[in-house]
């Protein structure tokens, strides 16, 4: 029996026991013998979630870049590290290899420490899906700074407030970035958010799409005459096991983004072992995940994970729509994908098109899909399993979050049974309790409650960037000595976990997590908004769409103002990203709030969704009036 390599049910059940009632030994053996350190751990794991500390590995010594490139250059150094696929089939991939990813990194840690970045310091990294955006979150973990991935769609007041959350003092951008036919004037964005960032001392700019940019002197300077010059070789820093490695923003239900601070030897054991197991990767494999590095799913799954077990793994630029929407399965037969992973509503967009843009491809290399940010709907998995597996290669439904660090409930393919719309079974090491509303644990089966882990496991955030009281606070007082979710979840008769969505006020739109809260301020700063209110309805691509009720200063506005709807839409694309546009907006006299001034959520839910006949009890509210009119405007 390996604990690392699952390959049958027996043996999960067999692993998961064992990860319960011995997780120190578990996690233990799997350190030992799969990855390198510079030193030895005193301690396995030490943990108190009322504080909350969690230290795994406490007095080990390591660097996660020895771990996903030095130790391979012995092994497979000229085998493929990152196959890196452009927007435009027509422009050659690229086959980077171990040794010359390893180059690579090597180079830019030498120009990042050129330009004065020092252990400890955190690096904001601004990027389209390119082999430098690769190379560069290794290279800051290379040094021991932090790196702080900020998704290039988001806009420059998001890039912004991230830069100051977290005071980088240096930002890695590029003169702009391809998406689909358009291009993107990324640079021009990072200058406007740069306006009000007085941490940034300079700003490394990668020549991706040759527009005409400005160079601000004494502030950015083009990477590649830098990286010419520099060193191929760079010594890792050596790290210590709870050394931060990462910081990555996620919203929560209300107020700023939440910089979920990563550390280093926990994360990089999570994210290799739940790698290998739920992909069940093999030597010569090609595994391709499309998500962007922006987002956890590309940290975990496009980067750290694949490269620590030596995996090589497929960076792609583009989008699923072109050419056209047979890209992503001409990729997958151009590269020969033997691993597959996506987000449902790329699914179900794509299932959306015509058959032929599928049917064109030989995709019989194809031996495990995956799914991740959202629920699956049935007739998503189905459409996935019989066109694009050929009902061969099982659907790993896999649930995550960006505070987990990886995948925790998922399917082990050939090993676990799967069902649609179940993300089935915990990964070993992970211990999952269902609550009631009275923070009580729910036991048995066929129940269904709030979705909460009771032992910590390594790959779990250890903080807030920042401001750790506000990780105890969101987290782990819901219920005590637990960490909350934020999900809903229920366990069938055989004990099989569904995640039903979120519980709190985070609106999941095409697998991006949207706060209401910071939507909500966007509008409101229109000049002509008194307040607002929105809530997620569901979509049939994108899962949820946002439908906003707005309560405008001068009564008697136009309820077909399309051009307040078209500025407030603008607004919110400057704020947060086109991502966070409001697909309907009804503009009324006022929003139902209980009796302490609540805006009461639910009942903007059902009106939003349509569903009229069961409004709940609306007789506790401040306004019960103003529900009807709500209605008798409904978009
Ligand atoms: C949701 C993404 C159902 C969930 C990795 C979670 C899912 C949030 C699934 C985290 C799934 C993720 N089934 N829901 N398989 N995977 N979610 O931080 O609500 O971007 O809390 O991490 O996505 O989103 P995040």
């Amino acid at each position: 029996m390996s604990n690392y390599h699952i390959k049958g049910l027996e043996e999960y059940f067999q692993v998961y026991r064992k990860s319960v009632n011995h997780p120190e030994q578990f996690w233990e053996e799997i350190a030992e013998e799969n990855f390198v350190w510079r030193k030895r751990w005193d301690k396995v794991l030490q943990w108190d979630f009322a504080k909350p500390e969690v230290n795994w590995f406490q007095g080990a010594q390591l660097n996660i870049t020895e771990n996903c490139l030095d130790r391979h250059l012995y092994t497979r150094g000229n085998q493929t590290a990152i196959i890196f696929e452009p927007n435009d089939p027509k422009e050659a991939a690229q086959h980077i290899t171990y040794n010359d990813l390893h180059e690579r990194v090597c180079k830019f840690a030498n120009v990042l420490k050129d330009k004065g970045i020092q252990r400890g310091d955190r690096v904001c990294i601004y990027l389209p899906m390119i082999p430098e955006l690769a190379a560069a979150m290794l290279a800051c973990a290379r040094i021991g700074a932090i790196h702080s991935i900020v998704f290039a769609g988001f806009s420059s007041t998001a890039l912004r407030s991230r830069i100051q959350d977290s005071e980088c003092k240096m930002l890695i951008t590029s003169d702009g970035s391809y998406r689909g036919g358009k291009t993107i004037d990324l640079k021009g964005i990072a200058d406007e958010a740069l306006q009000d960032a007085p941490s940034i001392e300079s700003v490394l700019v990668v020549k991706r799409i040759k527009s005409d940019i400005t160079m601000k002197e004494g502030r950015d300077v083009w990477l590649q005459p830098l990286l010419d010059k520099a060193s191929i070789h760079c010594d890792p820093e050596i790290m210590n096991a709870e050394d931060p490695l990462f910081i990555l923003y996620t919203s929560g239900s209300t107020g700023q983004p939440k910089g979920m601070l990563h550390t280093t030897a926990g994360y990089m054991i999570y994210a290799a072992y739940t790698f290998k197991n739920v992909f069940q990767y093999r030597q010569n494999d090609i595994y391709w995940c499309s998500a962007d590095i922006g987002w956890i799913t590309g940290h975990s799954y496009i980067i750290y994970g694949p490269l620590a077990n030596g995996a090589t793994t497929v960076l792609f630029e583009g989008v699923p729509s072109y050419p056209d929407y047979g890209r992503f399965w001409q990729v997958v037969e151009k590269h020969k994908v033997t691993q597959f992973y996506t987000a449902p509503t790329a699914i179900r967009a794509l299932a959306k098109e015509n058959l032929s843009h599928v049917q064109k491809h030989d995709l019989s290399t194809l031996k495990v899909l995956g799914t991740v940010g959202e629920p699956i709907n049935e007739e998503a998995w189905h459409w996935y399993n019989e066109n694009i597996g050929g009902k061969n290669a099982p659907i790993a439904d896999t649930w995550f979050q960006t505070e987990t660090g990886g995948i925790m409930i998922s399917p082990i393919p050939f090993a676990t049974p799967t069902i649609p719309t179940f993300a089935t079974l915990p990964l070993p090491g992970v211990q999952l309790a269902l609550m009631d509303e009275d923070g009580k644990e729910i036991k048995g089966n066929q129940v269904s409650g709030r979705l909460t882990i009771k032992f910590p496991w390594p790959g779990m955030a250890r903080s807030i960037w920042g401001n750790h009281e506000r990780y105890r606070s969101t987290y782990f007082s819901t219920f005590e000595n637990h960490y909350f979710t934020g999900d809903g979840a229920l366990r069938d008769a055989t004990g099989y976990y569904r995640i039903t969505g979120r519980v709190d006020d985070v609106i999941i739109v095409s697998g991006h997590n949207l706060g209401t809260a910071p939507i909500e301020d966007a509008i409101n700063e229109h000049p002509a908004v008194a307040e607002s209110a929105i809530v997620g309805f569901p979509h049939d691509v994108k899962g949820n769409s946002l439908y906003g009720f707005v309560i405008l200063k001068e009564a008697g506005e136009s309820r077909d103002n399309n051009n307040l709807r078209k500025e407030i839409n603008q607004l919110i694309a400057e704020r947060i990203g086109p991502i966070a546009k409001l697909e309907k907006i009804q503009f009324t006299p006022g929003l139902p709030k209980t009796r302490s001034g609540k805006i009461m959520r639910r009942i903007l839910r059902k009106v939003a969704a349509g569903e009229l006949h069961d409004l709940g009890d609306i007789s506790t509210l401040l306004n019960p009036e103003v529900v009807e009119s709500i209605i008798e405007n409904r978009l």
